[in-house]
């Protein structure tokens, strides 16, 4: 009985694998999941509560937000219909992938990148493309638009800046792309307030096959709240409308949105910490011997040293220090990613870190290849 239950699962679905961090919720020093270290300061987040309380909880929100969504609207100059609001931009994903994908559609994605993206073209059953990135991670912008020619994908999807590599575009490229691509162009820019490069959303007036992906997770230090937002022309952003998932964001996430965005300046100020603390940090780990960093864009570092990834995560963790092992994607054997913390715990990871790969480090790699570790 369990058996033909079971049959009923699309094959695709059976063969996915569910999306788990695989960490501890909780470390003395947490820097594996690209978070924002600073949270939100006590008087803001009491004067919120008032306004949370102050809420009829017994009735529905808006099918979805038009509050947040005009607000986030005027943020950017754009118009409301130009706007979608999902629970986290993970959420958007599935919808853009789930609104395009099926048997036959063709989906290029850069790889490495960030894994939901291939995920979601074999749940939905489409053909994943893949574009190398160059050996030291950064794009490969002649690859892609050679695989725009040859093989003509419906749907063409960047992060960037990316993860796990941390190298990003420059928007020309992005309107490159655009202006060459044969169908929709999704640019996932999670990670866009830690760049140099000014936000492709300021090339959808030229590019209207452009949707661009934007989240409060990261700049805005709201990773347990769960908001999204899916830029584009406004006729795409109607018809994505239709699929969307009516009431998935509650009166309490719009509240606490809004008030983000009337706090753009504290907002403002964590992102330039975190920029100077990431170059710190990059700085730091390339003074210590033996070390590689790549460049970063991002809210966080990739590096690897001459201990197999794994030992190296343990080692650290040990020590109270939660990176993330990246080894296992495509093309990044012996790298880890480490979020950028507050200057404090960065101090403890870069201190884990020369303690591990500096006395001991020969010691810990030595032991592990006697075990035939990688
Ligand atoms: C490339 C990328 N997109 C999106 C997200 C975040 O998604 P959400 O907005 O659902 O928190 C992440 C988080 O790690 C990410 O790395």
């Amino acid at each position: 009985m369990l058996a033909r239950a079971l049959e009923r699962i699309r094959p695709a679905v059976r063969a996915l694998r569910p999306y788990v961090v695989g960490a501890p919720r909780q470390a003395p020093v947490k820097l594996n999941q690209n978070e924002n270290p600073f949270d939100w300061p006590e008087p803001i987040k009491a004067r919120l509560w008032e306004r949370v309380r102050a809420l009829p909880w017994n009735r529905y929100p808006d099918e979805y937000p038009v509050e947040l969504t005009r607000a986030l609207a005027r943020h950017m100059g754009l118009d409301a219909g130009q706007v979608l609001v999902g629970h986290g931009s993970n959420e958007l994903m599935y919808l853009v992938l789930g609104a395009v994908v099926r048997p036959g559609v063709r989906v290029l994605v850069p790889e490495p990148t960030f894994a939901l993206y291939s995920k979601l073209v074999r749940y939905y059953e489409g053909e994943l493309l893949s574009v190398p990135l160059r050996e030291d991670g950064s794009f490969d912008v002649e690859a892609i638009r050679a695989a725009l020619r040859g093989h003509e994908p419906d749907l063409l999807v960047l992060v960037s800046p990316n993860s796990p590599t941390a190298h990003r575009l420059l928007q020309a490229e992005i309107g490159q792309l655009a202006a060459e691509a044969p169908g929709l162009v999704l640019v996932d820019e999670a990670y866009a307030e830690f760049s140099d490069q000014p936000s492709a959303i300021g090339l959808l007036g030229a590019h209207p096959n452009l949707l661009v992906l934007r989240t409060l997770s990261k700049a805005a230090a709201l990773a347990g709240v769960r908001i999204g937002y899916l830029v584009g022309a406004r006729e795409l952003i109607e018809e994505l409308y239709k699929a969307k998932l009516p009431f998935a964001i509650s009166a309490w996430d719009e509240a606490i949105a809004l008030l983000a965005l009337e706090e753009s300046a504290w907002i403002a100020e964590q992102i330039a910490r975190i920029c100077a603390e990431r170059d710190r940090l990059r700085d730091a780990l390339s003074r210590i011997p033996g070390v590689e960093v790549w460049p970063s864009w991002t809210n966080f570092v990739i590096f690897r040293t001459p201990l197999p990834a794994p030992v190296l995560f343990r080692e650290l963790a040990q020590r109270g220090v939660l990176v993330r092992d990246i080894s296992d994607y495509p093309r990044m054997e012996g790298f880890l990613r480490v979020s950028v913390g507050t200057p404090q715990e960065n101090d403890r990871f870069l201190e884990a870190l020369r303690e591990v790969v500096g006395a001991g480090g020969r010691q810990v790699g030595d032991h592990a290849k006697t075990r035939g570790e990688r």
